[in-house]
């Protein structure tokens, strides 16, 4: 090996110019900062799906494959309004919403039921939903199927784009890194853009089936795993090696280093 002759041998995270590495380094924050705001919102939207605090299997089922044990309606119906309707009429309403809640139906006897046992609240009081009214009602019957189709193009592709920009310049940076191996180079820059892909083609997958769902959570914490690493490397290599004076000539295209 020739690596201390290599004309390239400098270009490495530990012999960068000031300028450079002030780059390098704003870029990285900025890029560390926005990775730390995503995790947040994944807890505070999708985290809480389910009701409960933290991120778990049954919140990523709830956010793309939905509820479909039955509508918001029904689940009231047999939860905390069990009482506001003798069981025929309850018994009716639900009938009325698997049936897909239709006009002629609501028209005939179920708009009445709703008029007399349930608008005494449900008209009156701002912050409920008016269940007397047929639109409101028709949307509370209807079974929650979680995120639509036309959801998931949209954030897929943004998400693809976007993250894709991310990763391409994190590992860019990283690619500069000395005292890894070629391949282990090679596996830490592609696995973050592998498993975006995994983890958008589960959201997908878990609208179908809900089985689906931990291939989501596994893809983010590979990427987000990753990533953490080159940065936190990149940042260590740009700043503290130079600073305890350990720098590092290496050959470009093998990337082994001296020492
Ligand atoms: C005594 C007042 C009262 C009556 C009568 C009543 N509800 Fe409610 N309803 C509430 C309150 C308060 C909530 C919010 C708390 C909760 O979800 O339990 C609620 C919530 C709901 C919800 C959840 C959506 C929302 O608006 O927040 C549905 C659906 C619902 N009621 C359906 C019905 C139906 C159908 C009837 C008639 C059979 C009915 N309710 C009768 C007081 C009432």
């Amino acid at each position: 090996m020739h690596s201390a002759n290599d004309s390239l041998s400098w270009l490495n995270l530990t012999r960068l110019s000031l300028p450079v590495r002030v780059l390098f380094t704003g870029y990285l924050m900025a890029i560390g900062a926005g990775l730390m705001m995503a995790g947040l919102q994944i807890l505070l939207t999708h985290g809480m799906a389910d009701g409960k605090l933290g991120l778990s299997v049954d919140d990523i089922v709830y956010s793309y494959y939905g509820n479909r044990t039955g509508s918001k309606l029904e689940s009231k119906l047999n939860g905390s309004m069990k009482d506001k309707a003798p069981p025929e009429e309850r018994l009716e309403i639900i009938k009325w919403a698997r049936n897909g809640a239709s006009k002629e139906e609501w028209d005939a006897r179920i708009g009445q039921i709703m008029q007399q046992r349930c608008a005494m609240c449900h008209a009156n009081i701002p912050s409920l939903h008016d269940v007397s009214k047929y639109e409101v009602a028709a949307k509370l019957a209807e079974v929650d199927e979680g995120a639509t189709v036309s959801q998931l193009t949209r954030v897929s592709h943004i998400h693809l784009f976007g993250i894709a920009f991310i990763f391409m310049f994190v590992g860019f940076i990283f690619s500069f890194a000395v005292g890894f191996s070629k391949w282990v180079k090679v596996v830490l820059i592609f696995t973050p853009f592998a498993f975006l892909v995994l983890d958008i083609a589960s959201w997908w997958l878990t609208k179908m089936n809900p089985a689906f769902a931990w291939l989501t959570i596994i893809g983010g914490a590979a990427y987000t795993l990753a990533s953490t690493i080159m940065i936190l490397t990149s940042l260590w290599q740009m700043w503290i090696m130079p600073w305890k004076g350990q720098y590092r000539d290496c050959n470009a295209w093998s990337g082994e280093c001296d020492h």
